[in-house]
């Protein structure tokens, strides 16, 4: 599906230069040289994402902005402005932007923005839970579907319905693709703060100083890099959601001051006096055991009792087995029309193969395999052959039993690229060599660029590579660019 995206900007030069660019990168969009029409595109053409000049003739960007955040809290707004006036910045974070960029634009660090601002806006998707009861009717293009039919899955649904009208802060445990993401924005969809913004925050992937900033906001010189005061999530999701996924990795240091937020809320920008008074509902995660986390003392025990006021426990896919057919069939048919196939199902002996599964990535795991197999199936049903290459449940344990020796890089990627090799080399013949080599240089740039939430200095220094080398690659690989 395409993203869409509002452009709104008096200057024409801009616009067109903007749409070139976007319009590359496969997205749809939408000009205008005015707000007048704002709420009006919105509400009928449903843009993902907007970028909107803060001096427009007419009404000025801001009022723009909050009024397209009235008609859909979900759109991802990026204001520009031709001066780097803070109080601008401010102002337009407080409005529920998502980011503000001073023109002349640096179109890497654009493209990069837009792409957190799409994943922002996926984020406030629709999520429906059915027990797969015809699921093939639900239109999916716009909602997210939740599947489970297990007695667990069933009480968290009705647990989601109890707790999801209240304001209480929830945790959601689980295992690594178990759906706690999926979860969160469900109790957002059914709450009472469902036409306020939804943001997240992953922990574990920014660098501790750099989340405490993310967070709370800084005042200008707080630190060498602070050139300008930020506002932080907590001031953007004033009356709002805030979802703190991967809580477990937060820092002791940072974890004080959530505390102090959740039990006064209140806190301090880094580097500032003036007291902030915020009405933020948390939604926090986590695949890490925090019992564990508070015995071995890196977590602490007063917030862990200030989190778990609701808490869910995902349970691990092998433990409701009995929802994998369910799963399996809804996202067969997901993938079939996402590649315009006609795959009708499974045949029995395939089943029984997912079924035989340890499925420790849980449900993530399993989409991928059924992702993957719709891609290379031939026929009407999904085959053991067509399962084969994804599933093999030695293959799968070799290669995490490698990854955990992180020396033998050699073994993994052999692993990895063994029961693939003869495909590639019929596919890719002359070009194997580049082709193999740009796609792991690819992923590494780009997980390491979305481990160190787009900051080219960090992750220069964490690939030891330098910023030009770095900056040559994401211009390569369009990283960054959804
Ligand atoms: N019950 C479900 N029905 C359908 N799809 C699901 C279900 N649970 C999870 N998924 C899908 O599985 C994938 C992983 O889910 P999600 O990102 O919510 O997991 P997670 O618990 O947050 O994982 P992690 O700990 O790795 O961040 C997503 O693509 C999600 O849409
Ligand atoms: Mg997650």
């Amino acid at each position: 599906m395409k993203s869409r995206l509002l452009i709104i900007d008096d200057d024409r030069a801009i616009l067109e230069m903007m749409k070139q660019i976007f319009e590359g990168e496969g997205m749809e969009v939408i000009l205008e040289e005015s707000g007048e029409a704002a709420e009006r595109i919105v509400a009928t053409q449903h843009p993902n994402a907007a970028i909107i000049d803060i001096s427009l003739p007419g009404r000025t960007g801001l009022e723009v902005l909050s009024s397209v955040k009235k008609v859909d809290p979900g759109i991802a707004v990026i204001m520009t402005s031709g001066q780097s006036s803070t109080q601008f910045a401010i102002e337009a974070m407080k409005y529920g932007a998502y980011d503000y960029l001073t023109k002349p634009f640096d179109i890497v660090k654009l493209k990069a923005v837009l792409a957190k601002a799409l994943e922002c806006n996926l984020l406030s998707r629709k999520v429906l839970y059915t027990k797969a009861v015809g699921p093939e009717k639900i239109d999916d293009t716009n909602t997210d579907v939740m599947i489970g039919s297990s007695p667990e899955m069933i009480e968290i649904w009705k647990m989601v319905g109890k707790v999801a009208q209240t304001d209480a802060t929830v945790l959601i445990q689980g295992e690594s693709g178990t759906g706690k993401e999926l979860l969160a924005r469900a109790i957002y969809n059914n709450s009472s703060r469902m036409n306020r913004p939804f943001m997240a925050v992953n922990c574990a992937a920014i660098p501790e100083n750099l989340l405490e900033s993310e967070l709370f906001g800084h005042e200008k010189g707080a630190f060498t890099d602070a050139q300008s005061r930020r506002i932080g999530k907590f001031e953007q999701c004033n009356g709002a959601t805030l979802f703190l996924d991967e809580i477990g990795e937060m820092s002791l240091v940072n974890q004080g001051k959530l505390l102090r937020v959740l039990e006064n809320q209140t806190f301090e920008r880094v580097g500032g006096n003036e007291t902030i008074k915020v009405d933020v509902r948390i939604i926090a995660a986590t695949n890490k055991s925090l019992v564990n986390a508070v015995k071995e003392k890196s977590f602490r025990i007063d917030l862990f009792y200030r989190l778990r006021v609701v808490s869910f426990y995902l349970p691990a896919l092998r433990d409701r087995i009995e929802d994998l057919p369910l799963l399996v069939n809804f996202f067969t048919r997901k993938f079939a029309r996402k590649y315009g196939k006609k795959i009708s199902g499974l045949a029995p002996e395939s089943l029984d193969i997912l079924l035989a599964q340890k499925w420790e990535g849980n449900i993530r795991e399993l989409k991928n395999v059924i992702d993957s197999a719709t891609v290379i199936s031939k026929g009407e049903l999904l085959m053991p052959d067509d399962l084969d290459p994804f599933t093999q449940t030695k293959r799968t344990a070799d290669r995490q039993s490698i990854a955990a020796d992180t020396d033998n890089y050699y073994a993994f990627f052999r692993s990895l690229l063994e029961p693939v090799f003869e495909k590639i080399c019929l596919k890719e013949k002359g070009t194997v060599f580049e082709n193999v080599n740009s796609g792991l240089e690819k992923a590494l740039v780009e997980m390491a660029m979305e481990k160190g939430n787009f900051n080219q200095v960090y992750v220069s220094k964490l690939l030891g590579i330098s910023r030009n080398t770095l900056r040559e690659r994401i211009e390569r690989f369009n990283i960054g660019t959804g």
